[in-house]
C-alpha cells in the first residue's frame, strides 16, 4: 500500500535493468495474485488500476495522482499524442513522462478503441507502435482489431486472425519497450481461447482482454465471466493480465480472482461528468444522495447538498477524486484479500452489489454447464450435493477444465477458519479444491467393515469424541470414523484439517438431520460404497452410551470398557494413522507406501494431547503435524528417507528439478527462485510440500511450493519453494 501524502514524492526508482519487463508473484489467494511489475520507470504492484489520462483534457493532474495518491502507473492514447502536432512533438523531443509531467510508468494505447468508435484510423501498425517506443512509454500496445459482441462469428474469427498476425512485426518494432499482446474473440469462447493461445506464443509482456467495453457497458458480466475463464486458462502465467476499459469496482473482486492484475478506466472522470459515483456495491447518483454512500478523504468536508450548489467543473473534479479514491480503497481491499486468502469472500459479497453481477458469480461457481439456467430448488439446501457440485458433476458444458484451473491453483490447506456466509460458502474455490484433494488422496484402511459417522456438533472433535472413538476402535479395529463437517465427511485421522475442522458459522450448520442418499454419495466419493454405517450424534446427553447404542446397532461390539491395555494401543494405532493419512493427502502416498514410511511410529505429544512430532520405527524425525492448519510439514530427515524410497512420480512428493548454478544455494537452505527450475511434477500446488532436486535427481532441498508446475518452469522472478531445509552440507 502506498500512503497518500500532501506534498511531492520521490520518483520511482527503475527496476533493475535485466528485471525490466518482469512480473513477480508476491502472494496469491488461488488465482488471484498480489505481485509486482519491474518497469523503468519503478516497481508496480497489482493489482492496480492505471487511469486513463487525456492529454487534451485533465480532470486531476497526473502530477497530482503520484505526489497525492502514489500511483504507480497510467495510461494515455498514443494515437491522440500522435494525431495532435503539439502533444507529438513535445512528446518525441521530450519524452512521454515529460508530456505529462509524470515520474511512474506509462502504458499507452494504440487508437485500437478509436478505431472501434470512430470506425477508422489513419494510422499504421509499425508507425504506432515505433511512436511509442520514440516517446519511451514503458507498455505499448499494438494495433489490435476490436471485437465488437455484434459482429458475426466470422468478423470476429478474422479479427482475431489479423490481430495474431500483426504480432511479430508489432514485437520487432517494440525492441526493448514492453508490448501489450491483446486476446479478442468477442463473446466467443473458442475464439478467445484461439485468440489467447495465438498472443501467448509471442513475446508480449502483458495481455490485456480486449473488446470487453461493450460488454461491460450491457452488463453483460456474465458473459465477462465466460470471456475471462476461456481466455486466461490459455495465457502465459508470467505476464500481467490487463482489463482493457474496466474500472468499475464492483468488478473488481470477481475479476481478481479470475486472475485480472491490471485495469484501467477513464470511468471514474467520465462518471463523475454527469453526477455519477463510483462504489464496489454500484454506481449512486449525487442528486439522490442525503448522505454519502463512503466517506472519502475528498469529500469528507462538504455534504452532498454543498456539492450540488458547486458549479460544474468544481462539482466534476470533486466526483473524479471520489471516484478515484473509492477505486483506489477497494484495489487495497482486494489485494489485502489476496494476502488473507479471502479474495472469494469478497467475490460473493460483491455479487450483490448488481443482478447481473450476481448471475456472473452463479455462474462462475456454480453452473457453467448450465448457462443462464436457474439453479434447481433443492440445490440451495446445505446437505445436499452443492458443496460437491463441482468436484464430481460429469459435465459443465466444456468448461469444467477452466473450472479446474481456478481450483487447481488454490492455495490448501488455507488459513485461519473457514467463514460461514450462507451457501456461497459450500462452493468456494478453497472448499472444493480441499474436497478434491481429499476424495484424490485419501483411501480406506480396509476394504469392508462398517463406517461409524459423528455428527451433531462443531469440533475439535477430538476433545467431544477422541476416547470414545479410541475405546470403539480397540473393540472394532476395522471401523472407519469419519466427522460430518458442514462441508461434507472426513475421516476421523484428518479431523484438524482446515476447512473441514474451524467453520465459523451458526450451530445448526452441524445439526442438519442426517440425509441417507447424501451421505451414501459422499461414502461413494470417499471411496467406501456401499459400506454399511452407523450414527452418533454428538449432542446426546451420553456420547458414551450413544456410541455404544450405534455399535450394538451395527452389530458390532461395545466399546472396549475395561481393557486399559487395548484402548492404549487403539490410540497408538490412531496416531499412526494420522500420521499415514495426512502423508496420503500431502504427500501424495499410497496408503501402503505411507504405512512403511512412517513405520512402527512414536509421537512427541503437545501438552494439549495433539501430535507435535512424528518419529519412525528407527527414531527420525520425519514429520510434523502443523496444529494451525492441520497439515503435514516435512522434516529434513522425512525428505531424505522418501526420497530414497525412489518412488513412482504419480505416488510421490511433487517434486522440482533446479539448474546446476542454483544447487549450492537452495542445498545451503535458500529459497528456489523463478528462472532457475527445470521441471516440476504436475502435482505440484501452492501449499504443498516438495522436494526439491538437482539437475542429476539427488535430493538438495525440500519445502513448500507456492506455485503451479506451470508457473513453476514459466516464471521469470519470485519466489517457487520456501524452502524449509537445505540437504547439500556444507563443504
Ligand atoms: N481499449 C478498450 N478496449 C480496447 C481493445 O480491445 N483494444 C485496445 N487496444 N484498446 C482498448
Amino acid at each position: 500500500m502506498v500512503a497518500w501524502q500532501d506534498g511531492p514524492r520521490d520518483s520511482p526508482k527503475p527496476a533493475r535493468e535485466a528485471h525490466v519487463g518482469r512480473f513477480e508473484i508476491k502472494a496469491r489467494d488461488g488465482r488471484a495474485r498480489v505481485g509486482a511489475l519491474s518497469t523503468a520507470h519503478g516497481i508496480v504492484t497489482t493489482p492496480t488500476l492505471l487511469p486513463v489520462i487525456n492529454p487534451n483534457l485533465r480532470t486531476i493532474e497526473p502530477r497530482e495522482m503520484w505526489d497525492r495518491y502514489g500511483i504507480e502507473m497510467l495510461i494515455t492514447n498514443s494515437y491522440i499524442i500522435w494525431k495532435h502536432e503539439g502533444l507529438r512533438s513535445h512528446a518525441l523531443e521530450h519524452g512521454v513522462h515529460d508530456l505529462l509531467n509524470y515520474p511512474g510508468a506509462i502504458m499507452t494505447d494504440s487508437g485500437t478503441f478509436q478505431a472501434y468508435v470512430y470506425g477508422d484510423v489513419e494510422v499504421g501498425v509499425e508507425e504506432i507502435v515505433a511512436f511509442q517506443r520514440d516517446i519511451g512509454v514503458d507498455v505499448a500496445t499494438m494495433l489490435d482489431v476490436f471485437t465488437r459482441p455484434d459482429m458475426t462469428r466470422d468478423e470476429v474469427h478474422a479479427a482475431v486472425i489479423e490481430t495474431a498476425e500483426r504480432a511479430e512485426a508489432s514485437i520487432t518494432t517494440a525492441g526493448d519497450t514492453m508490448l501489450n499482446g491483446p486476446v479478442q474473440g468477442g463473446l466467443h469462447p473458442d475464439l478467445r481461447r484461439l485468440s489467447a493461445q495465438a498472443m501467448g506464443e509471442h513475446g508480449f509482456s502483458v495481455h490485456p482482454i480486449g473488446g470487453i467495453v461493450p460488454v461491460m457497458e450491457q452488463q453483460r458480466y456474465a458473459d465477462l465471466a465466460r470471456i475471462m475463464l476461456a481466455s486466461m486458462p490459455e495465457l502465459p502465467p508470467q505476464r500481467p493480465v490487463h482489463m482493457f476499459g474496466c474500472g468499475h469496482p464492483m468488478l473488481f473482486p470477481m475479476l481478481i480472482a479470475l486472475g485480472a492484475d491490471l485495469f484501467d478506466s477513464a470511468a471514474y472522470a467520465l462518471f463523475a461528468r454527469d453526477g455519477r459515483m463510483l462504489t464496489p456495491t454500484g454506481t449512486v447518483h449525487l442528486r439522490d444522495l442525503n448522505d454519502w454512500p463512503l466517506l472519502m478523504p475528498c469529500i469528507a468536508h462538504v455534504t452532498p447538498e454543498e456539492v450540488r450548489k458547486m458549479d460544474k467543473d468544481r462539482q466534476m473534479e470533486m466526483l473524479s477524486r471520489f471516484n478515484l479514491e473509492v477505486t483506489l480503497a477497494e484495489l487495497a481491499t482486494c489485494r489485502q484479500a489476496v494476502h488473507d486468502g479471502r479474495i472469494w469472500e469478497l467475490v460473493e459479497r460483491r455479487s450483490h452489489a448488481h443482478p447481473a453481477l450476481r448471475e456472473a458469480f452463479l455462474w462462475i461457481t456454480t453452473s457453467p454447464a448450465r448457462g443462464t439456467a436457474p439453479i434447481p430448488a433443492a440445490e440451495h439446501l446445505l446437505m445436499n450435493d452443492r458443496a460437491a457440485a463441482s468436484d464430481t458433476s460429469p459435465d459443465r458444458g466444456g468448461w469444467e477444465s477452466a473450472w479446474d484451473w481456478v481450483i487447481e491453483a488454490q492455495n490448501t490447506p488455507g488459513r485461519g477458519a473457514l467463514r460461514w456466509a450462507g451457501e456461497d460458502t459450500f462452493v468456494r474455490p478453497t472448499v472444493v479444491a480441499s474436497r478434491r484433494r481429499l476424495h484424490r488422496s485419501w483411501r480406506p484402511a480396509t476394504s469392508e467393515g462398517t463406517v461409524l459417522i459423528l455428527h451433531g456438533a462443531p469440533g475439535p472433535w477430538r476433545d467431544r469424541a477422541g476416547a470414545h472413538v479410541a475405546r470403539a476402535r480397540a473393540s472394532n479395529p476395522s471401523l472407519e470414523v469419519l466427522v460430518l463437517s458442514p462441508i461434507g465427511l472426513v475421516p476421523w485421522s484428518l479431523e484438524d484439517l482446515q476447512p473441514f475442522a474451524h467453520v465459523e458459522g451458526p450451530e445448526w450448520l452441524w445439526r442438519r438431520p442426517l440425509d441417507h442418499a447424501w451421505v451414501r454419495r459422499e461414502l461413494a466419493r470417499l471411496h467406501l460404497d456401499g459400506r454399511p454405517f452407523c450414527s452418533v450424534d454428538l449432542r446426546s446427553d451420553s456420547v458414551a452410551e450413544a456410541f455404544d447404542a450405534a455399535l450394538k446397532e451395527a452389530g458390532l461390539e461395545a466399546r472396549a470398557e475395561a481393557e486399559d491395555d487395548r484402548i492404549a494401543e487403539a490410540e497408538i494405532a490412531l496416531r499412526r494413522t494420522q500420521a499415514v493419512e495426512k502423508s496420503m493427502l500431502d504427500l501424495h502416498l499410497e496408503r501402503s507406501t505411507a504405512t512403511n514410511f512412517v513405520g512402527a511410529a512414536t509421537f512427541v505429544m503437545s501438552s494439549t494431547g495433539r501430535i507435535r512430532n512424528v518419529k519412525d520405527g528407527e527414531g527420525r524425525h520425519i514429520l510434523s503435524p502443523r496444529l494451525g492448519d492441520g497439515g503435514l510439514s516435512l522434516t529434513d530427515e522425512g525428505a531424505r528417507v522418501l526420497h530414497a524410497l525412489g518412488l513412482p512420480p504419480a505416488h510421490a512428493p511433487a517434486t522440482l528439478t533446479v539448474v546446476e548454478d542454483a544447487v549450492p544455494f537452495v542445498g545451503a537452505g535458500r529459497n528456489v527462485m523463478h528462472g532457475f527450475i527445470l521441471e516440476a511434477s504436475p502435482s505440484l500446488r501452492p501449499g504443498t510440500p516438495c522436494l526439491v532436486l538437482g539437475p542429476d535427481g539427488a535430493l538438495i532441498a525440500h519445502g513448500v511450493a507456492q506455485c503451479t508446475q506451470q508457473e513453476a518452469t514459466s516464471m521469470e522472478k519470485g519466489i517457487a519453494v520456501r524452502v524449509r531445509g537445505g540437504l547439500v552440507p556444507s563443504s
